[in-house]
């Protein structure tokens, strides 16, 4: 889900632990930390998002513990998802236990903006101004993709 190397993950997640004060022990880093497994579901129309979401959380082995529009409520930079942090069972050899995973729920155009947003911020070499014209570039061209995919979506809900 954080689009990084694994060896980075497994750096990103350390800090994150120490960061947030979290003990290392492992129900402690279960309890706090969301997002050790994510899935990202790319879709091609926003309605299928909503759809999709609410069949999964129709499942009964799954539990709903956050959800995050970020469609309806874009973040400040311009980003959309849908994000769920569920609750599902993984059998494990000897024990089944819950397991909190985030799914990512997004539109094509979403990812497409996501994972240049993402390339960018991680250029650390970048003047301060340089990254405040970009930002400001990124948070029109997600308006235009937004904007995008809801022409698609009429088109499509004409057919
Ligand atoms: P943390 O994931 O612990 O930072 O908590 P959070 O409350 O910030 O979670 P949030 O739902 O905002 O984001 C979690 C994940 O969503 C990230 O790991 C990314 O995969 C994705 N994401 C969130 N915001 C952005 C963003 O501004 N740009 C991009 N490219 N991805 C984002
Ligand atoms: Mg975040």
């Amino acid at each position: 889900v954080r689009d990084l190397h694994p060896l980075e993950f497994a750096h990103a997640g350390q800090t994150k632990i120490r960061d947030r004060n979290i003990p290392s022990s492992l129900e402690a880093i279960e309890e706090n930390i969301n997002d050790i497994a994510g899935v990202r579901v790319i879709c091609s129309f926003c309605e299928d998002i909503y759809m999709l979401a609410n069949c999964l959380l129709k499942q009964d082995d799954i539990t709903l513990i956050e959800i995050k529009d970020y469609i309806k409520k874009p973040k400040p930079n311009g980003y959309r998802s849908l994000h769920l942090i569920i609750s599902v069972p993984i059998f494990l050899k000897d024990e089944k236990r819950d397991m909190k995973v985030e799914v990512q729920l997004r539109t094509i155009a979403m990812d497409f903006w996501a994972s240049l947003e993402h390339k960018i911020r991680y250029k650390k070499n970048l003047s301060e101004d340089l990254q405040k014209e970009l930002a400001e570039e990124l948070l029109y061209c997600a308006n235009q993709s937004a904007e995008l995919d809801m022409k698609m979506q009429k088109i499509r809900n004409k057919i």
